[in-house]
């Protein structure tokens, strides 16, 4: 047993101080000096947590990323834009070792993910925290029990330490008198916060949220998207938001890149897009149904498919 021996003996101010404890260790490991004095939200190289340089990626023949270059620097939420289909999960895929490059690459914290071996993909594994497209929790799991998952799996935190943290994270999501519910005994937007205290169980330096806004009502969107900005921000962490969903992540990110046809078509703040003049950025904005995004996609000549002589 660690350092948390005295846990097992159940005195539980030790325990709570201990839990703190693990809360500051860790954050201390994401924190880099001078990053206070980081004020741009482009600074300097060390200031990015991940950093995509001309990211070249196909499934098979069917090309996804044509040279993606991006960045998120330490303790920012960025945004990545892009209608379905334009590769935002398979972006994250790539952030988190699933799937490697064909070109270009991919830095997290300083390593190039796919030049890692797996035990050092393992450790940057374990450092990260992922909500699934949809949340997905483990249906057959109470509250608690999904939330403990991440710690069950990835430290050898005695039961106890991990009750404690478990009613943290729940605590910070406004749940914690859900823990012995089952998934199917929640709201949508009950469920997809139980998801986000998943993700942020084990403090990760990275959070990736996949579509965290997919099917909630407009004011469990809005706690949702006002959480992944508290909970970062509280964590000192760093996170990455990919979504169809314009209107609620404008609101509550530093940065935002705009994904389309295997391209970072427009990158900038919030404010800086919603005065775009950019056609492809306004389309996108404004959910318009024409503009630069064609509505039909690309065939042969109306007349020769129709066999009009
Ligand atoms: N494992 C796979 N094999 C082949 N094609 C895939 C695979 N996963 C996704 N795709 C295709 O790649 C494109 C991008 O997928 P995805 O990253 O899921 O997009 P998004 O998350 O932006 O909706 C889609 O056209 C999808 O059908
Ligand atoms: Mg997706």
């Amino acid at each position: 047993m660690r350092s948390t021996g005295q846990c097992a003996k159940g005195n539980r101010r030790i325990r709570l101080r201990l839990a703190a404890g693990l809360h500051c260790r860790i954050i201390q490991k994401t924190r880099r000096p001078g990053l206070d004095t980081e004020r741009k939200f482009m600074g300097n190289e060390s200031a990015s947590m991940i950093e995509i340089e001309d990211l070249h990626f196909s499934y098979g023949e069917k090309k996804i990323f044509n040279g993606i270059n991006l960045k998120i620097p330490r303790g920012k939420v960025v945004a990545v834009l892009g209608m379905g289909g334009s590769g935002k999960s398979t972006l994250l895929r790539l952030i988190g070792g699933q799937l490697r490059p064909n070109q270009g690459r991919i830095r997290v914290n300083g390593q190039v993910v796919h030049q890692l071996d797996d035990r050092s993909l393992y450790e940057l594994r374990r450092k990260m925290g992922l909500m699934f497209q949809a949340g997905g929790l483990f249906s057959d799991l109470s509250v608690f029990e999904n939330v403990a998952f991440p710690l069950r799996e990835l430290t050898d935190l005695p039961n106890e330490m991990i009750h404690d943290l478990v009613l943290m994270k729940l605590h910070a999501v406004g749940l914690r008198g859900a823990t012995e519910l089952m998934p199917n005994e929640l709201s949508g937007g009950m469920a997809r916060r139980v998801a986000l205290a998943r993700a942020i169980a084990i403090d990760p330096m990275l959070t990736m949220y996949d579509e965290p806004f997919a099917g909630l009502d407009p004011i469990s969107l809005n706690v949702v998207a006002q959480l992944i900005r508290r909970l970062n921000d509280a964590l000192q962490g760093t996170s990455i938001v990919v979504t169809y969903d314009v209107s609620e992540s404008l609101k509550v990110v530093d940065y935002v890149y705009l994904l389309h046809d295997g391209l970072v078509q427009a990158e900038g703040t919030s404010e800086e897009l919603l005065a775009s003049e950019e056609p492809f950025v306004i389309q996108f904005l404004h959910a318009q149904p024409t503009g630069p995004v064609a509505f039909h996609m690309q065939a042969e000549p109306y007349r020769e498919d129709m066999e009009i002589p």
